[in-house]
């Protein structure tokens, strides 16, 4: 008689996320509620099919969805070839070999037990040993009834731990995924956190992160040296190791805050300039790929322009980062054109001038030096974001939602675009598609005195963290609409831009 035993399978929250599809914040709050027992950040694949009922393949499509999008994403892994090495697969493989035969030792010892207590029922007085029989076989056919739903989410986890490796970081207790054969920087880097880096390529030895468990192995060349205490306590760098086994824990120094970023001055090439509006332009820099720039989502850097492009050598512009630190080698801004009504933009006038008079191309050298300001996500807090945007103001919005949106820090994002002309908010189709694309996502575009009279009628914000940026002369109306909210003081972040 072939016996099933049904095992707890402990899965971490972002495995858990990762599998369903749904974002570790929905599932963090689920706990919070108390719908959902976790122990020591992890939960109970059981308890993760209690909590999610809609997961059940015949009531909803929500798994059917959820598997068409993992085999897509395995489909598409292998058609990219984004896959890890032979070596790693082979392992990850094997590992798991060796947890499927220490199942089936358990199984067999478990199974040897139950017949061993059958054959002393016999000896036993006839109904007596009926009654316990009876009893035996419905206590088995519950073990073995283990929902369908719930073995895919044990084949889907078993797939993803052999594509996708998963990185504990200690401290923080952070968690990022590894695909294919990328480095643990670019991984980590994708998912928004701020380790601390310098080169990318293997020789300042700023990235060094200590593995606690698993095993990582360098897939890019360095000479770096370590010291012989360092090779001891199993030091690798970041920007050169993946992940080989599936699951790693590894112990790095991340930046939580501005002050843990140190000033940093590099030379970045002009990669396009779009016009985004009449009066609004969109920089694109790109940083060397073996000297990218540190910094936090929301903070600013001083643009410079270098000899040749303009006449004078000293015209910069101080300028909100728009883009988010996780991409790449990418620096984003968003420039106004400069006008009499905003001093910050006619400080960087020249260098806006440059910029409106097609001075600044392509190919260009552009220098950039910070980051500054403290206009960042507050880490600890996971209470629902609203972020309100005036005019340019949304710049640096950008960063912090797309930041938001790649560590998955709330449970809700809440975008107010107020513009001060018609059609003012120059990207509107990408704020659609974030509302589109995401559930916890709303974007309302709004003019000046619809901004003031939305915000008093929002009865979440005194609950929220509450970001506010732009110009600095429209900045005080919003304030104070937000502070009558009873919004405490220190739930709001204002930027000047
Ligand atoms: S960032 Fe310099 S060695 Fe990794």
């Amino acid at each position: 008689m072939a016996i099933l035993v049904a095992m707890t399978q402990w899965l971490t929250l972002s495995r858990a996320a990762h599998i369903l599809g749904i974002s570790r914040v929905t599932l963090q709050k689920r706990i919070r509620e108390g719908d959902l027992p976790s122990f020591d950040g992890m939960v109970d694949a059981e308890d993760l099919q209690r909590a999610w009922p809609q997961l059940d393949l015949d009531a909803s499509g929500s798994f059917e969805k959820t598997r068409a999008i993992r085999e897509d994403a395995f489909a598409k892994r292998l058609r990219e070839r984004v896959l890890p090495s032979q070596e790693a697969l082979a392992q990850r493989l094997f590992a798991q070999g060796q947890e499927l035969a220490e199942l089936q030792r358990t199984l067999t010892r478990y199974h040897r037990l139950v017949e061993d207590l059958r054959a002393r029922l016999a000896s036993l007085p006839r109904p007596l040993a009926a009654e316990l029989g009876r009893i035996l076989d419905e206590g088995l056919a519950r073990a073995i009834s283990v929902p369908a739903p719930q073995e895919d989410l044990r084949a889907l986890d078993a797939m993803l731990r052999v594509m996708s490796a998963h990185v504990t970081v200690k401290p923080s207790g952070h968690e990022f995924f590894v695909e294919g054969s990328e480095t643990l920087l670019k991984a980590a880097l994708r998912a928004g956190l701020s380790p601390n880096y310098g080169c990318g390529n293997g020789n300042c030895g700023l990235c060094k992160a200590r593995v606690v468990s698993g095993e990582a192995r360098a897939v890019v060349p360095s000479d770096y040296h370590f010291s012989e205490a360092e090779k001891a306590q199993n030091h690798v760098l970041m920007c050169t190791c993946t992940a080989h086994s599936s699951d790693l824990v590894i112990e790095v120094l991340e930046a939580g805050l501005p002050e843990d970023i140190p000033e940093q001055r590099i030379v970045t090439k002009v990669r396009a300039v779009d016009v985004l509006g009449e009066d609004m332009m969109r920089l694109h820099l790109q940083t060397p790929r073996s000297n990218r720039l540190r910094f936090l989502a929301g903070q600013r850097v001083t643009l410079g322009l270098s000899a040749g492009v303009a006449s004078s050598d000293d015209l910069h512009a101080e300028l909100p980062v728009a883009s988010c630190p996780c991409d790449d080698r990418n620096l984003i801004f968003h420039v106004r054109r400069s006008t009499s009504a905003d001093s910050q933009v006619e400080a960087a006038g020249d260098f806006t001038a440059c910029l409106f008079a097609g001075l600044i191309k392509p190919g260009a050298e552009v220098s950039a030096w910070g980051p500054w300001g403290r206009f960042v996500l507050q880490r600890e807090s996971t209470r629902p974001l609203v972020f309100v945007a005036i005019d340019q103001g949304f710049a640096p919005i950008n960063s912090l939602i797309e930041h938001a949106i790649a560590v998955d820090a709330a449970e809700s994002i809440t975008l107010y675009w107020a513009a001060t002309q018609a059609g003012g908010q120059y990207l509107p189709n990408q704020c659609r598609a974030w509302a589109a694309a995401l559930d916890e996502f709303s974007y309302r575009p709004l003019d000046l005195a619809g901004l003031e009279a939305a915000l008093a009628a929002d009865s979440t914000l005194a609950g929220s963290d509450v970001y506010l940026a732009g110009p600095a002369a429209l900045l005080a109306p919003a304030e104070a609409a937000l502070r009558a909210t009873g919004l405490p003081a220190a739930q709001l972040h204002v930027e000047a831009v």
